[in-house]
């Protein structure tokens, strides 16, 4: 904006300039036909424009300067991925086990100046903050306390949602704390029931440079929420955008949270997030296989949804030398042609059809749906996520789902006059 505004002046001006001087020029001449001879009059005039036309290209030269110095000095250079600091901060709360996640990020981490580690404790647990202390004398990680414990006073029907209400407080104070007062560039934020994949770093270091080129990115996941054994491909390095949120091991970038902290929310900040209002249209990286997984059923929300899907999660073992691989694929420019004509050249079938296995000969198949009932009742038989949150179904992209059945891979596709996602879906 800036860059486009002086140019424009400089324009302005030198288009003045030009005005000016041939308005002087033609004034100077007129009065003058007396006594001196039309070819010494022309003769002037020629010496008049040469002098005017070296003018103009000094300033111009000038200009041109200006114009590469203003350019320098606002085009972010390009961050070289082993540049930027990025802390893990890990939400905790009354878990002793948190140790457990602690001692994954402590055995993976490779270098513990770039990724240091920073534990946020809210709760005042004792014990758990004693767990905790160990690992600063240890480890060198830091150990820091929610201030605010007090119960936040609700009116009766949301009485039973203060878990909500204090993690999203928390969330708000740590964030602060990370961006604000550490002045951190970006984060990536775990909570104390994570186990991580040996790549974990490795992932996030190289999604990193992606991530801060692409301004319709606005998170990296290490999740994918149809993650399960058995409907992920062994396609450990492949990678994904996605339009839903998906949380559970994720990286943002400090101009994110300057945007989205001071609105931030009272309680259920991850539904917010994915929100239209909050999520602006931007999309995440997410991976085919996850590179966390949960272990803790203890949790504000996470029992039943433990019990009946999480722990079917599978956590990748392989170790991607992502950093040594060109992720530049997915950035929008080239990932939304090519995702498009990959779906395009998919064969389409009926969910019968993909159910039956008479076309397990084909990489690929794609199902169509039109209708929230028909995504809903395909997404049963296939034993994905059937859920939308603000109208996205999760891990979509585009509208399209993509995962494994039975071996193969399912696209399952919203049809070609598609517009965007319905917020009215859920
Ligand atoms: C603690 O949190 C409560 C509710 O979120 C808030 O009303 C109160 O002002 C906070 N206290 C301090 C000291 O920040
Ligand atoms: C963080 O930045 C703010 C202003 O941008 C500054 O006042 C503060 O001292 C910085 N803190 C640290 C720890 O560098
Ligand atoms: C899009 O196409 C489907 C059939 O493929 C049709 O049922 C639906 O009405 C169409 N929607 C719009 C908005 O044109």
């Amino acid at each position: 904006m800036r860059r486009k505004h002086l140019v424009g002046v400089g324009v302005v001006i030198f288009l003045t300039w030009n005005l000016l001087m041939y308005y002087m020029l033609v004034s100077k001449n007129p009065g003058k036909i007396g006594g001196v001879s039309v070819k010494d009059q022309l003769r002037n005039l020629q010496g008049d424009i040469e002098r005017q036309l070296s003018h103009n290209s000094e300033l111009l030269q000038q200009l041109q300067k200006l114009d590469e110095e203003i350019r320098r000095t606002t085009t972010p250079r390009p961050i070289r991925a082993e540049d930027t600091i990025i802390p893990i901060l890990l939400i905790a709360c009354d878990r002793t086990t948190v140790s457990r996640s602690l001692d994954l990020l402590i055995k993976y981490n490779p270098n513990k100046k770039r990724f240091p580690i920073i534990v946020s404790q809210d709760c005042g647990h004792k014990p758990t903050a004693d767990v905790i202390q160990r690992y600063v004398g240890e480890y060198g990680i830091q150990h820091i306390k929610h201030p605010n414990t007090s119960e936040i006073p609700l009116p009766w029907p949301q009485k039973k949602f203060q878990g909500y209400y204090k993690l999203s407080r928390h969330y708000k104070w740590a964030l602060n704390q990370v961006f604000h007062t550490f002045n951190y560039s970006a984060v990536i934020i775990v909570e104390d029931d994570l186990d991580i994949s040996p790549d974990f770093y490795e992932y996030f270091s190289a999604t990193f440079p992606v991530l801060h080129q692409d301004p319709s990115l606005w998170c990296v996941s290490a999740w994918n929420d149809n993650g399960k054994v058995g409907m992920v491909s062994e396609e450990a390095d492949l990678l994904y955008r996605t339009d839903f949120f998906p949380g559970l091991g994720w990286m943002m970038e400090r101009s994110m949270w300057i945007e989205i902290g001071p609105k931030w929310p009272e309680a259920f900040w991850d539904d917010w997030m994915r929100h239209p209002d909050q999520r602006k249209g931007r999309a995440c990286i997410r991976p085919e296989i996850c590179r966390t997984s949960t272990f803790g059923k203890k949790g504000v929300s996470k029992g039943l949804f433990y019990e009946k899907h999480l722990k079917f999660i599978k956590l990748n073992d392989k170790f991607v030398p992502f950093t040594k691989t060109d992720l530049s694929y997915l950035s929008k420019e080239k990932y939304d042609p090519y995702f498009a004509k990959l779906v395009d050249n998919t064969p389409e079938v009926s969910v019968a059809e993909a159910m039956s296995g008479r076309r397990s000969n084909m990489k690929a198949l794609k199902i169509l749906y039109s209708t929230k009932e028909e995504f809903k009742s395909t997404a049963k038989k296939l034993g994905i996520m059937d859920d939308f949150k603000a109208g996205v179904p999760r891990v979509a992209y585009k509208g399209v789902v993509s995962f494994m059945y039975k071996g193969q891979r399912i696209y399952l596709t919203p049809p070609p006059n598609w517009t965007g996602y319905d917020v009215k879906w859920s």
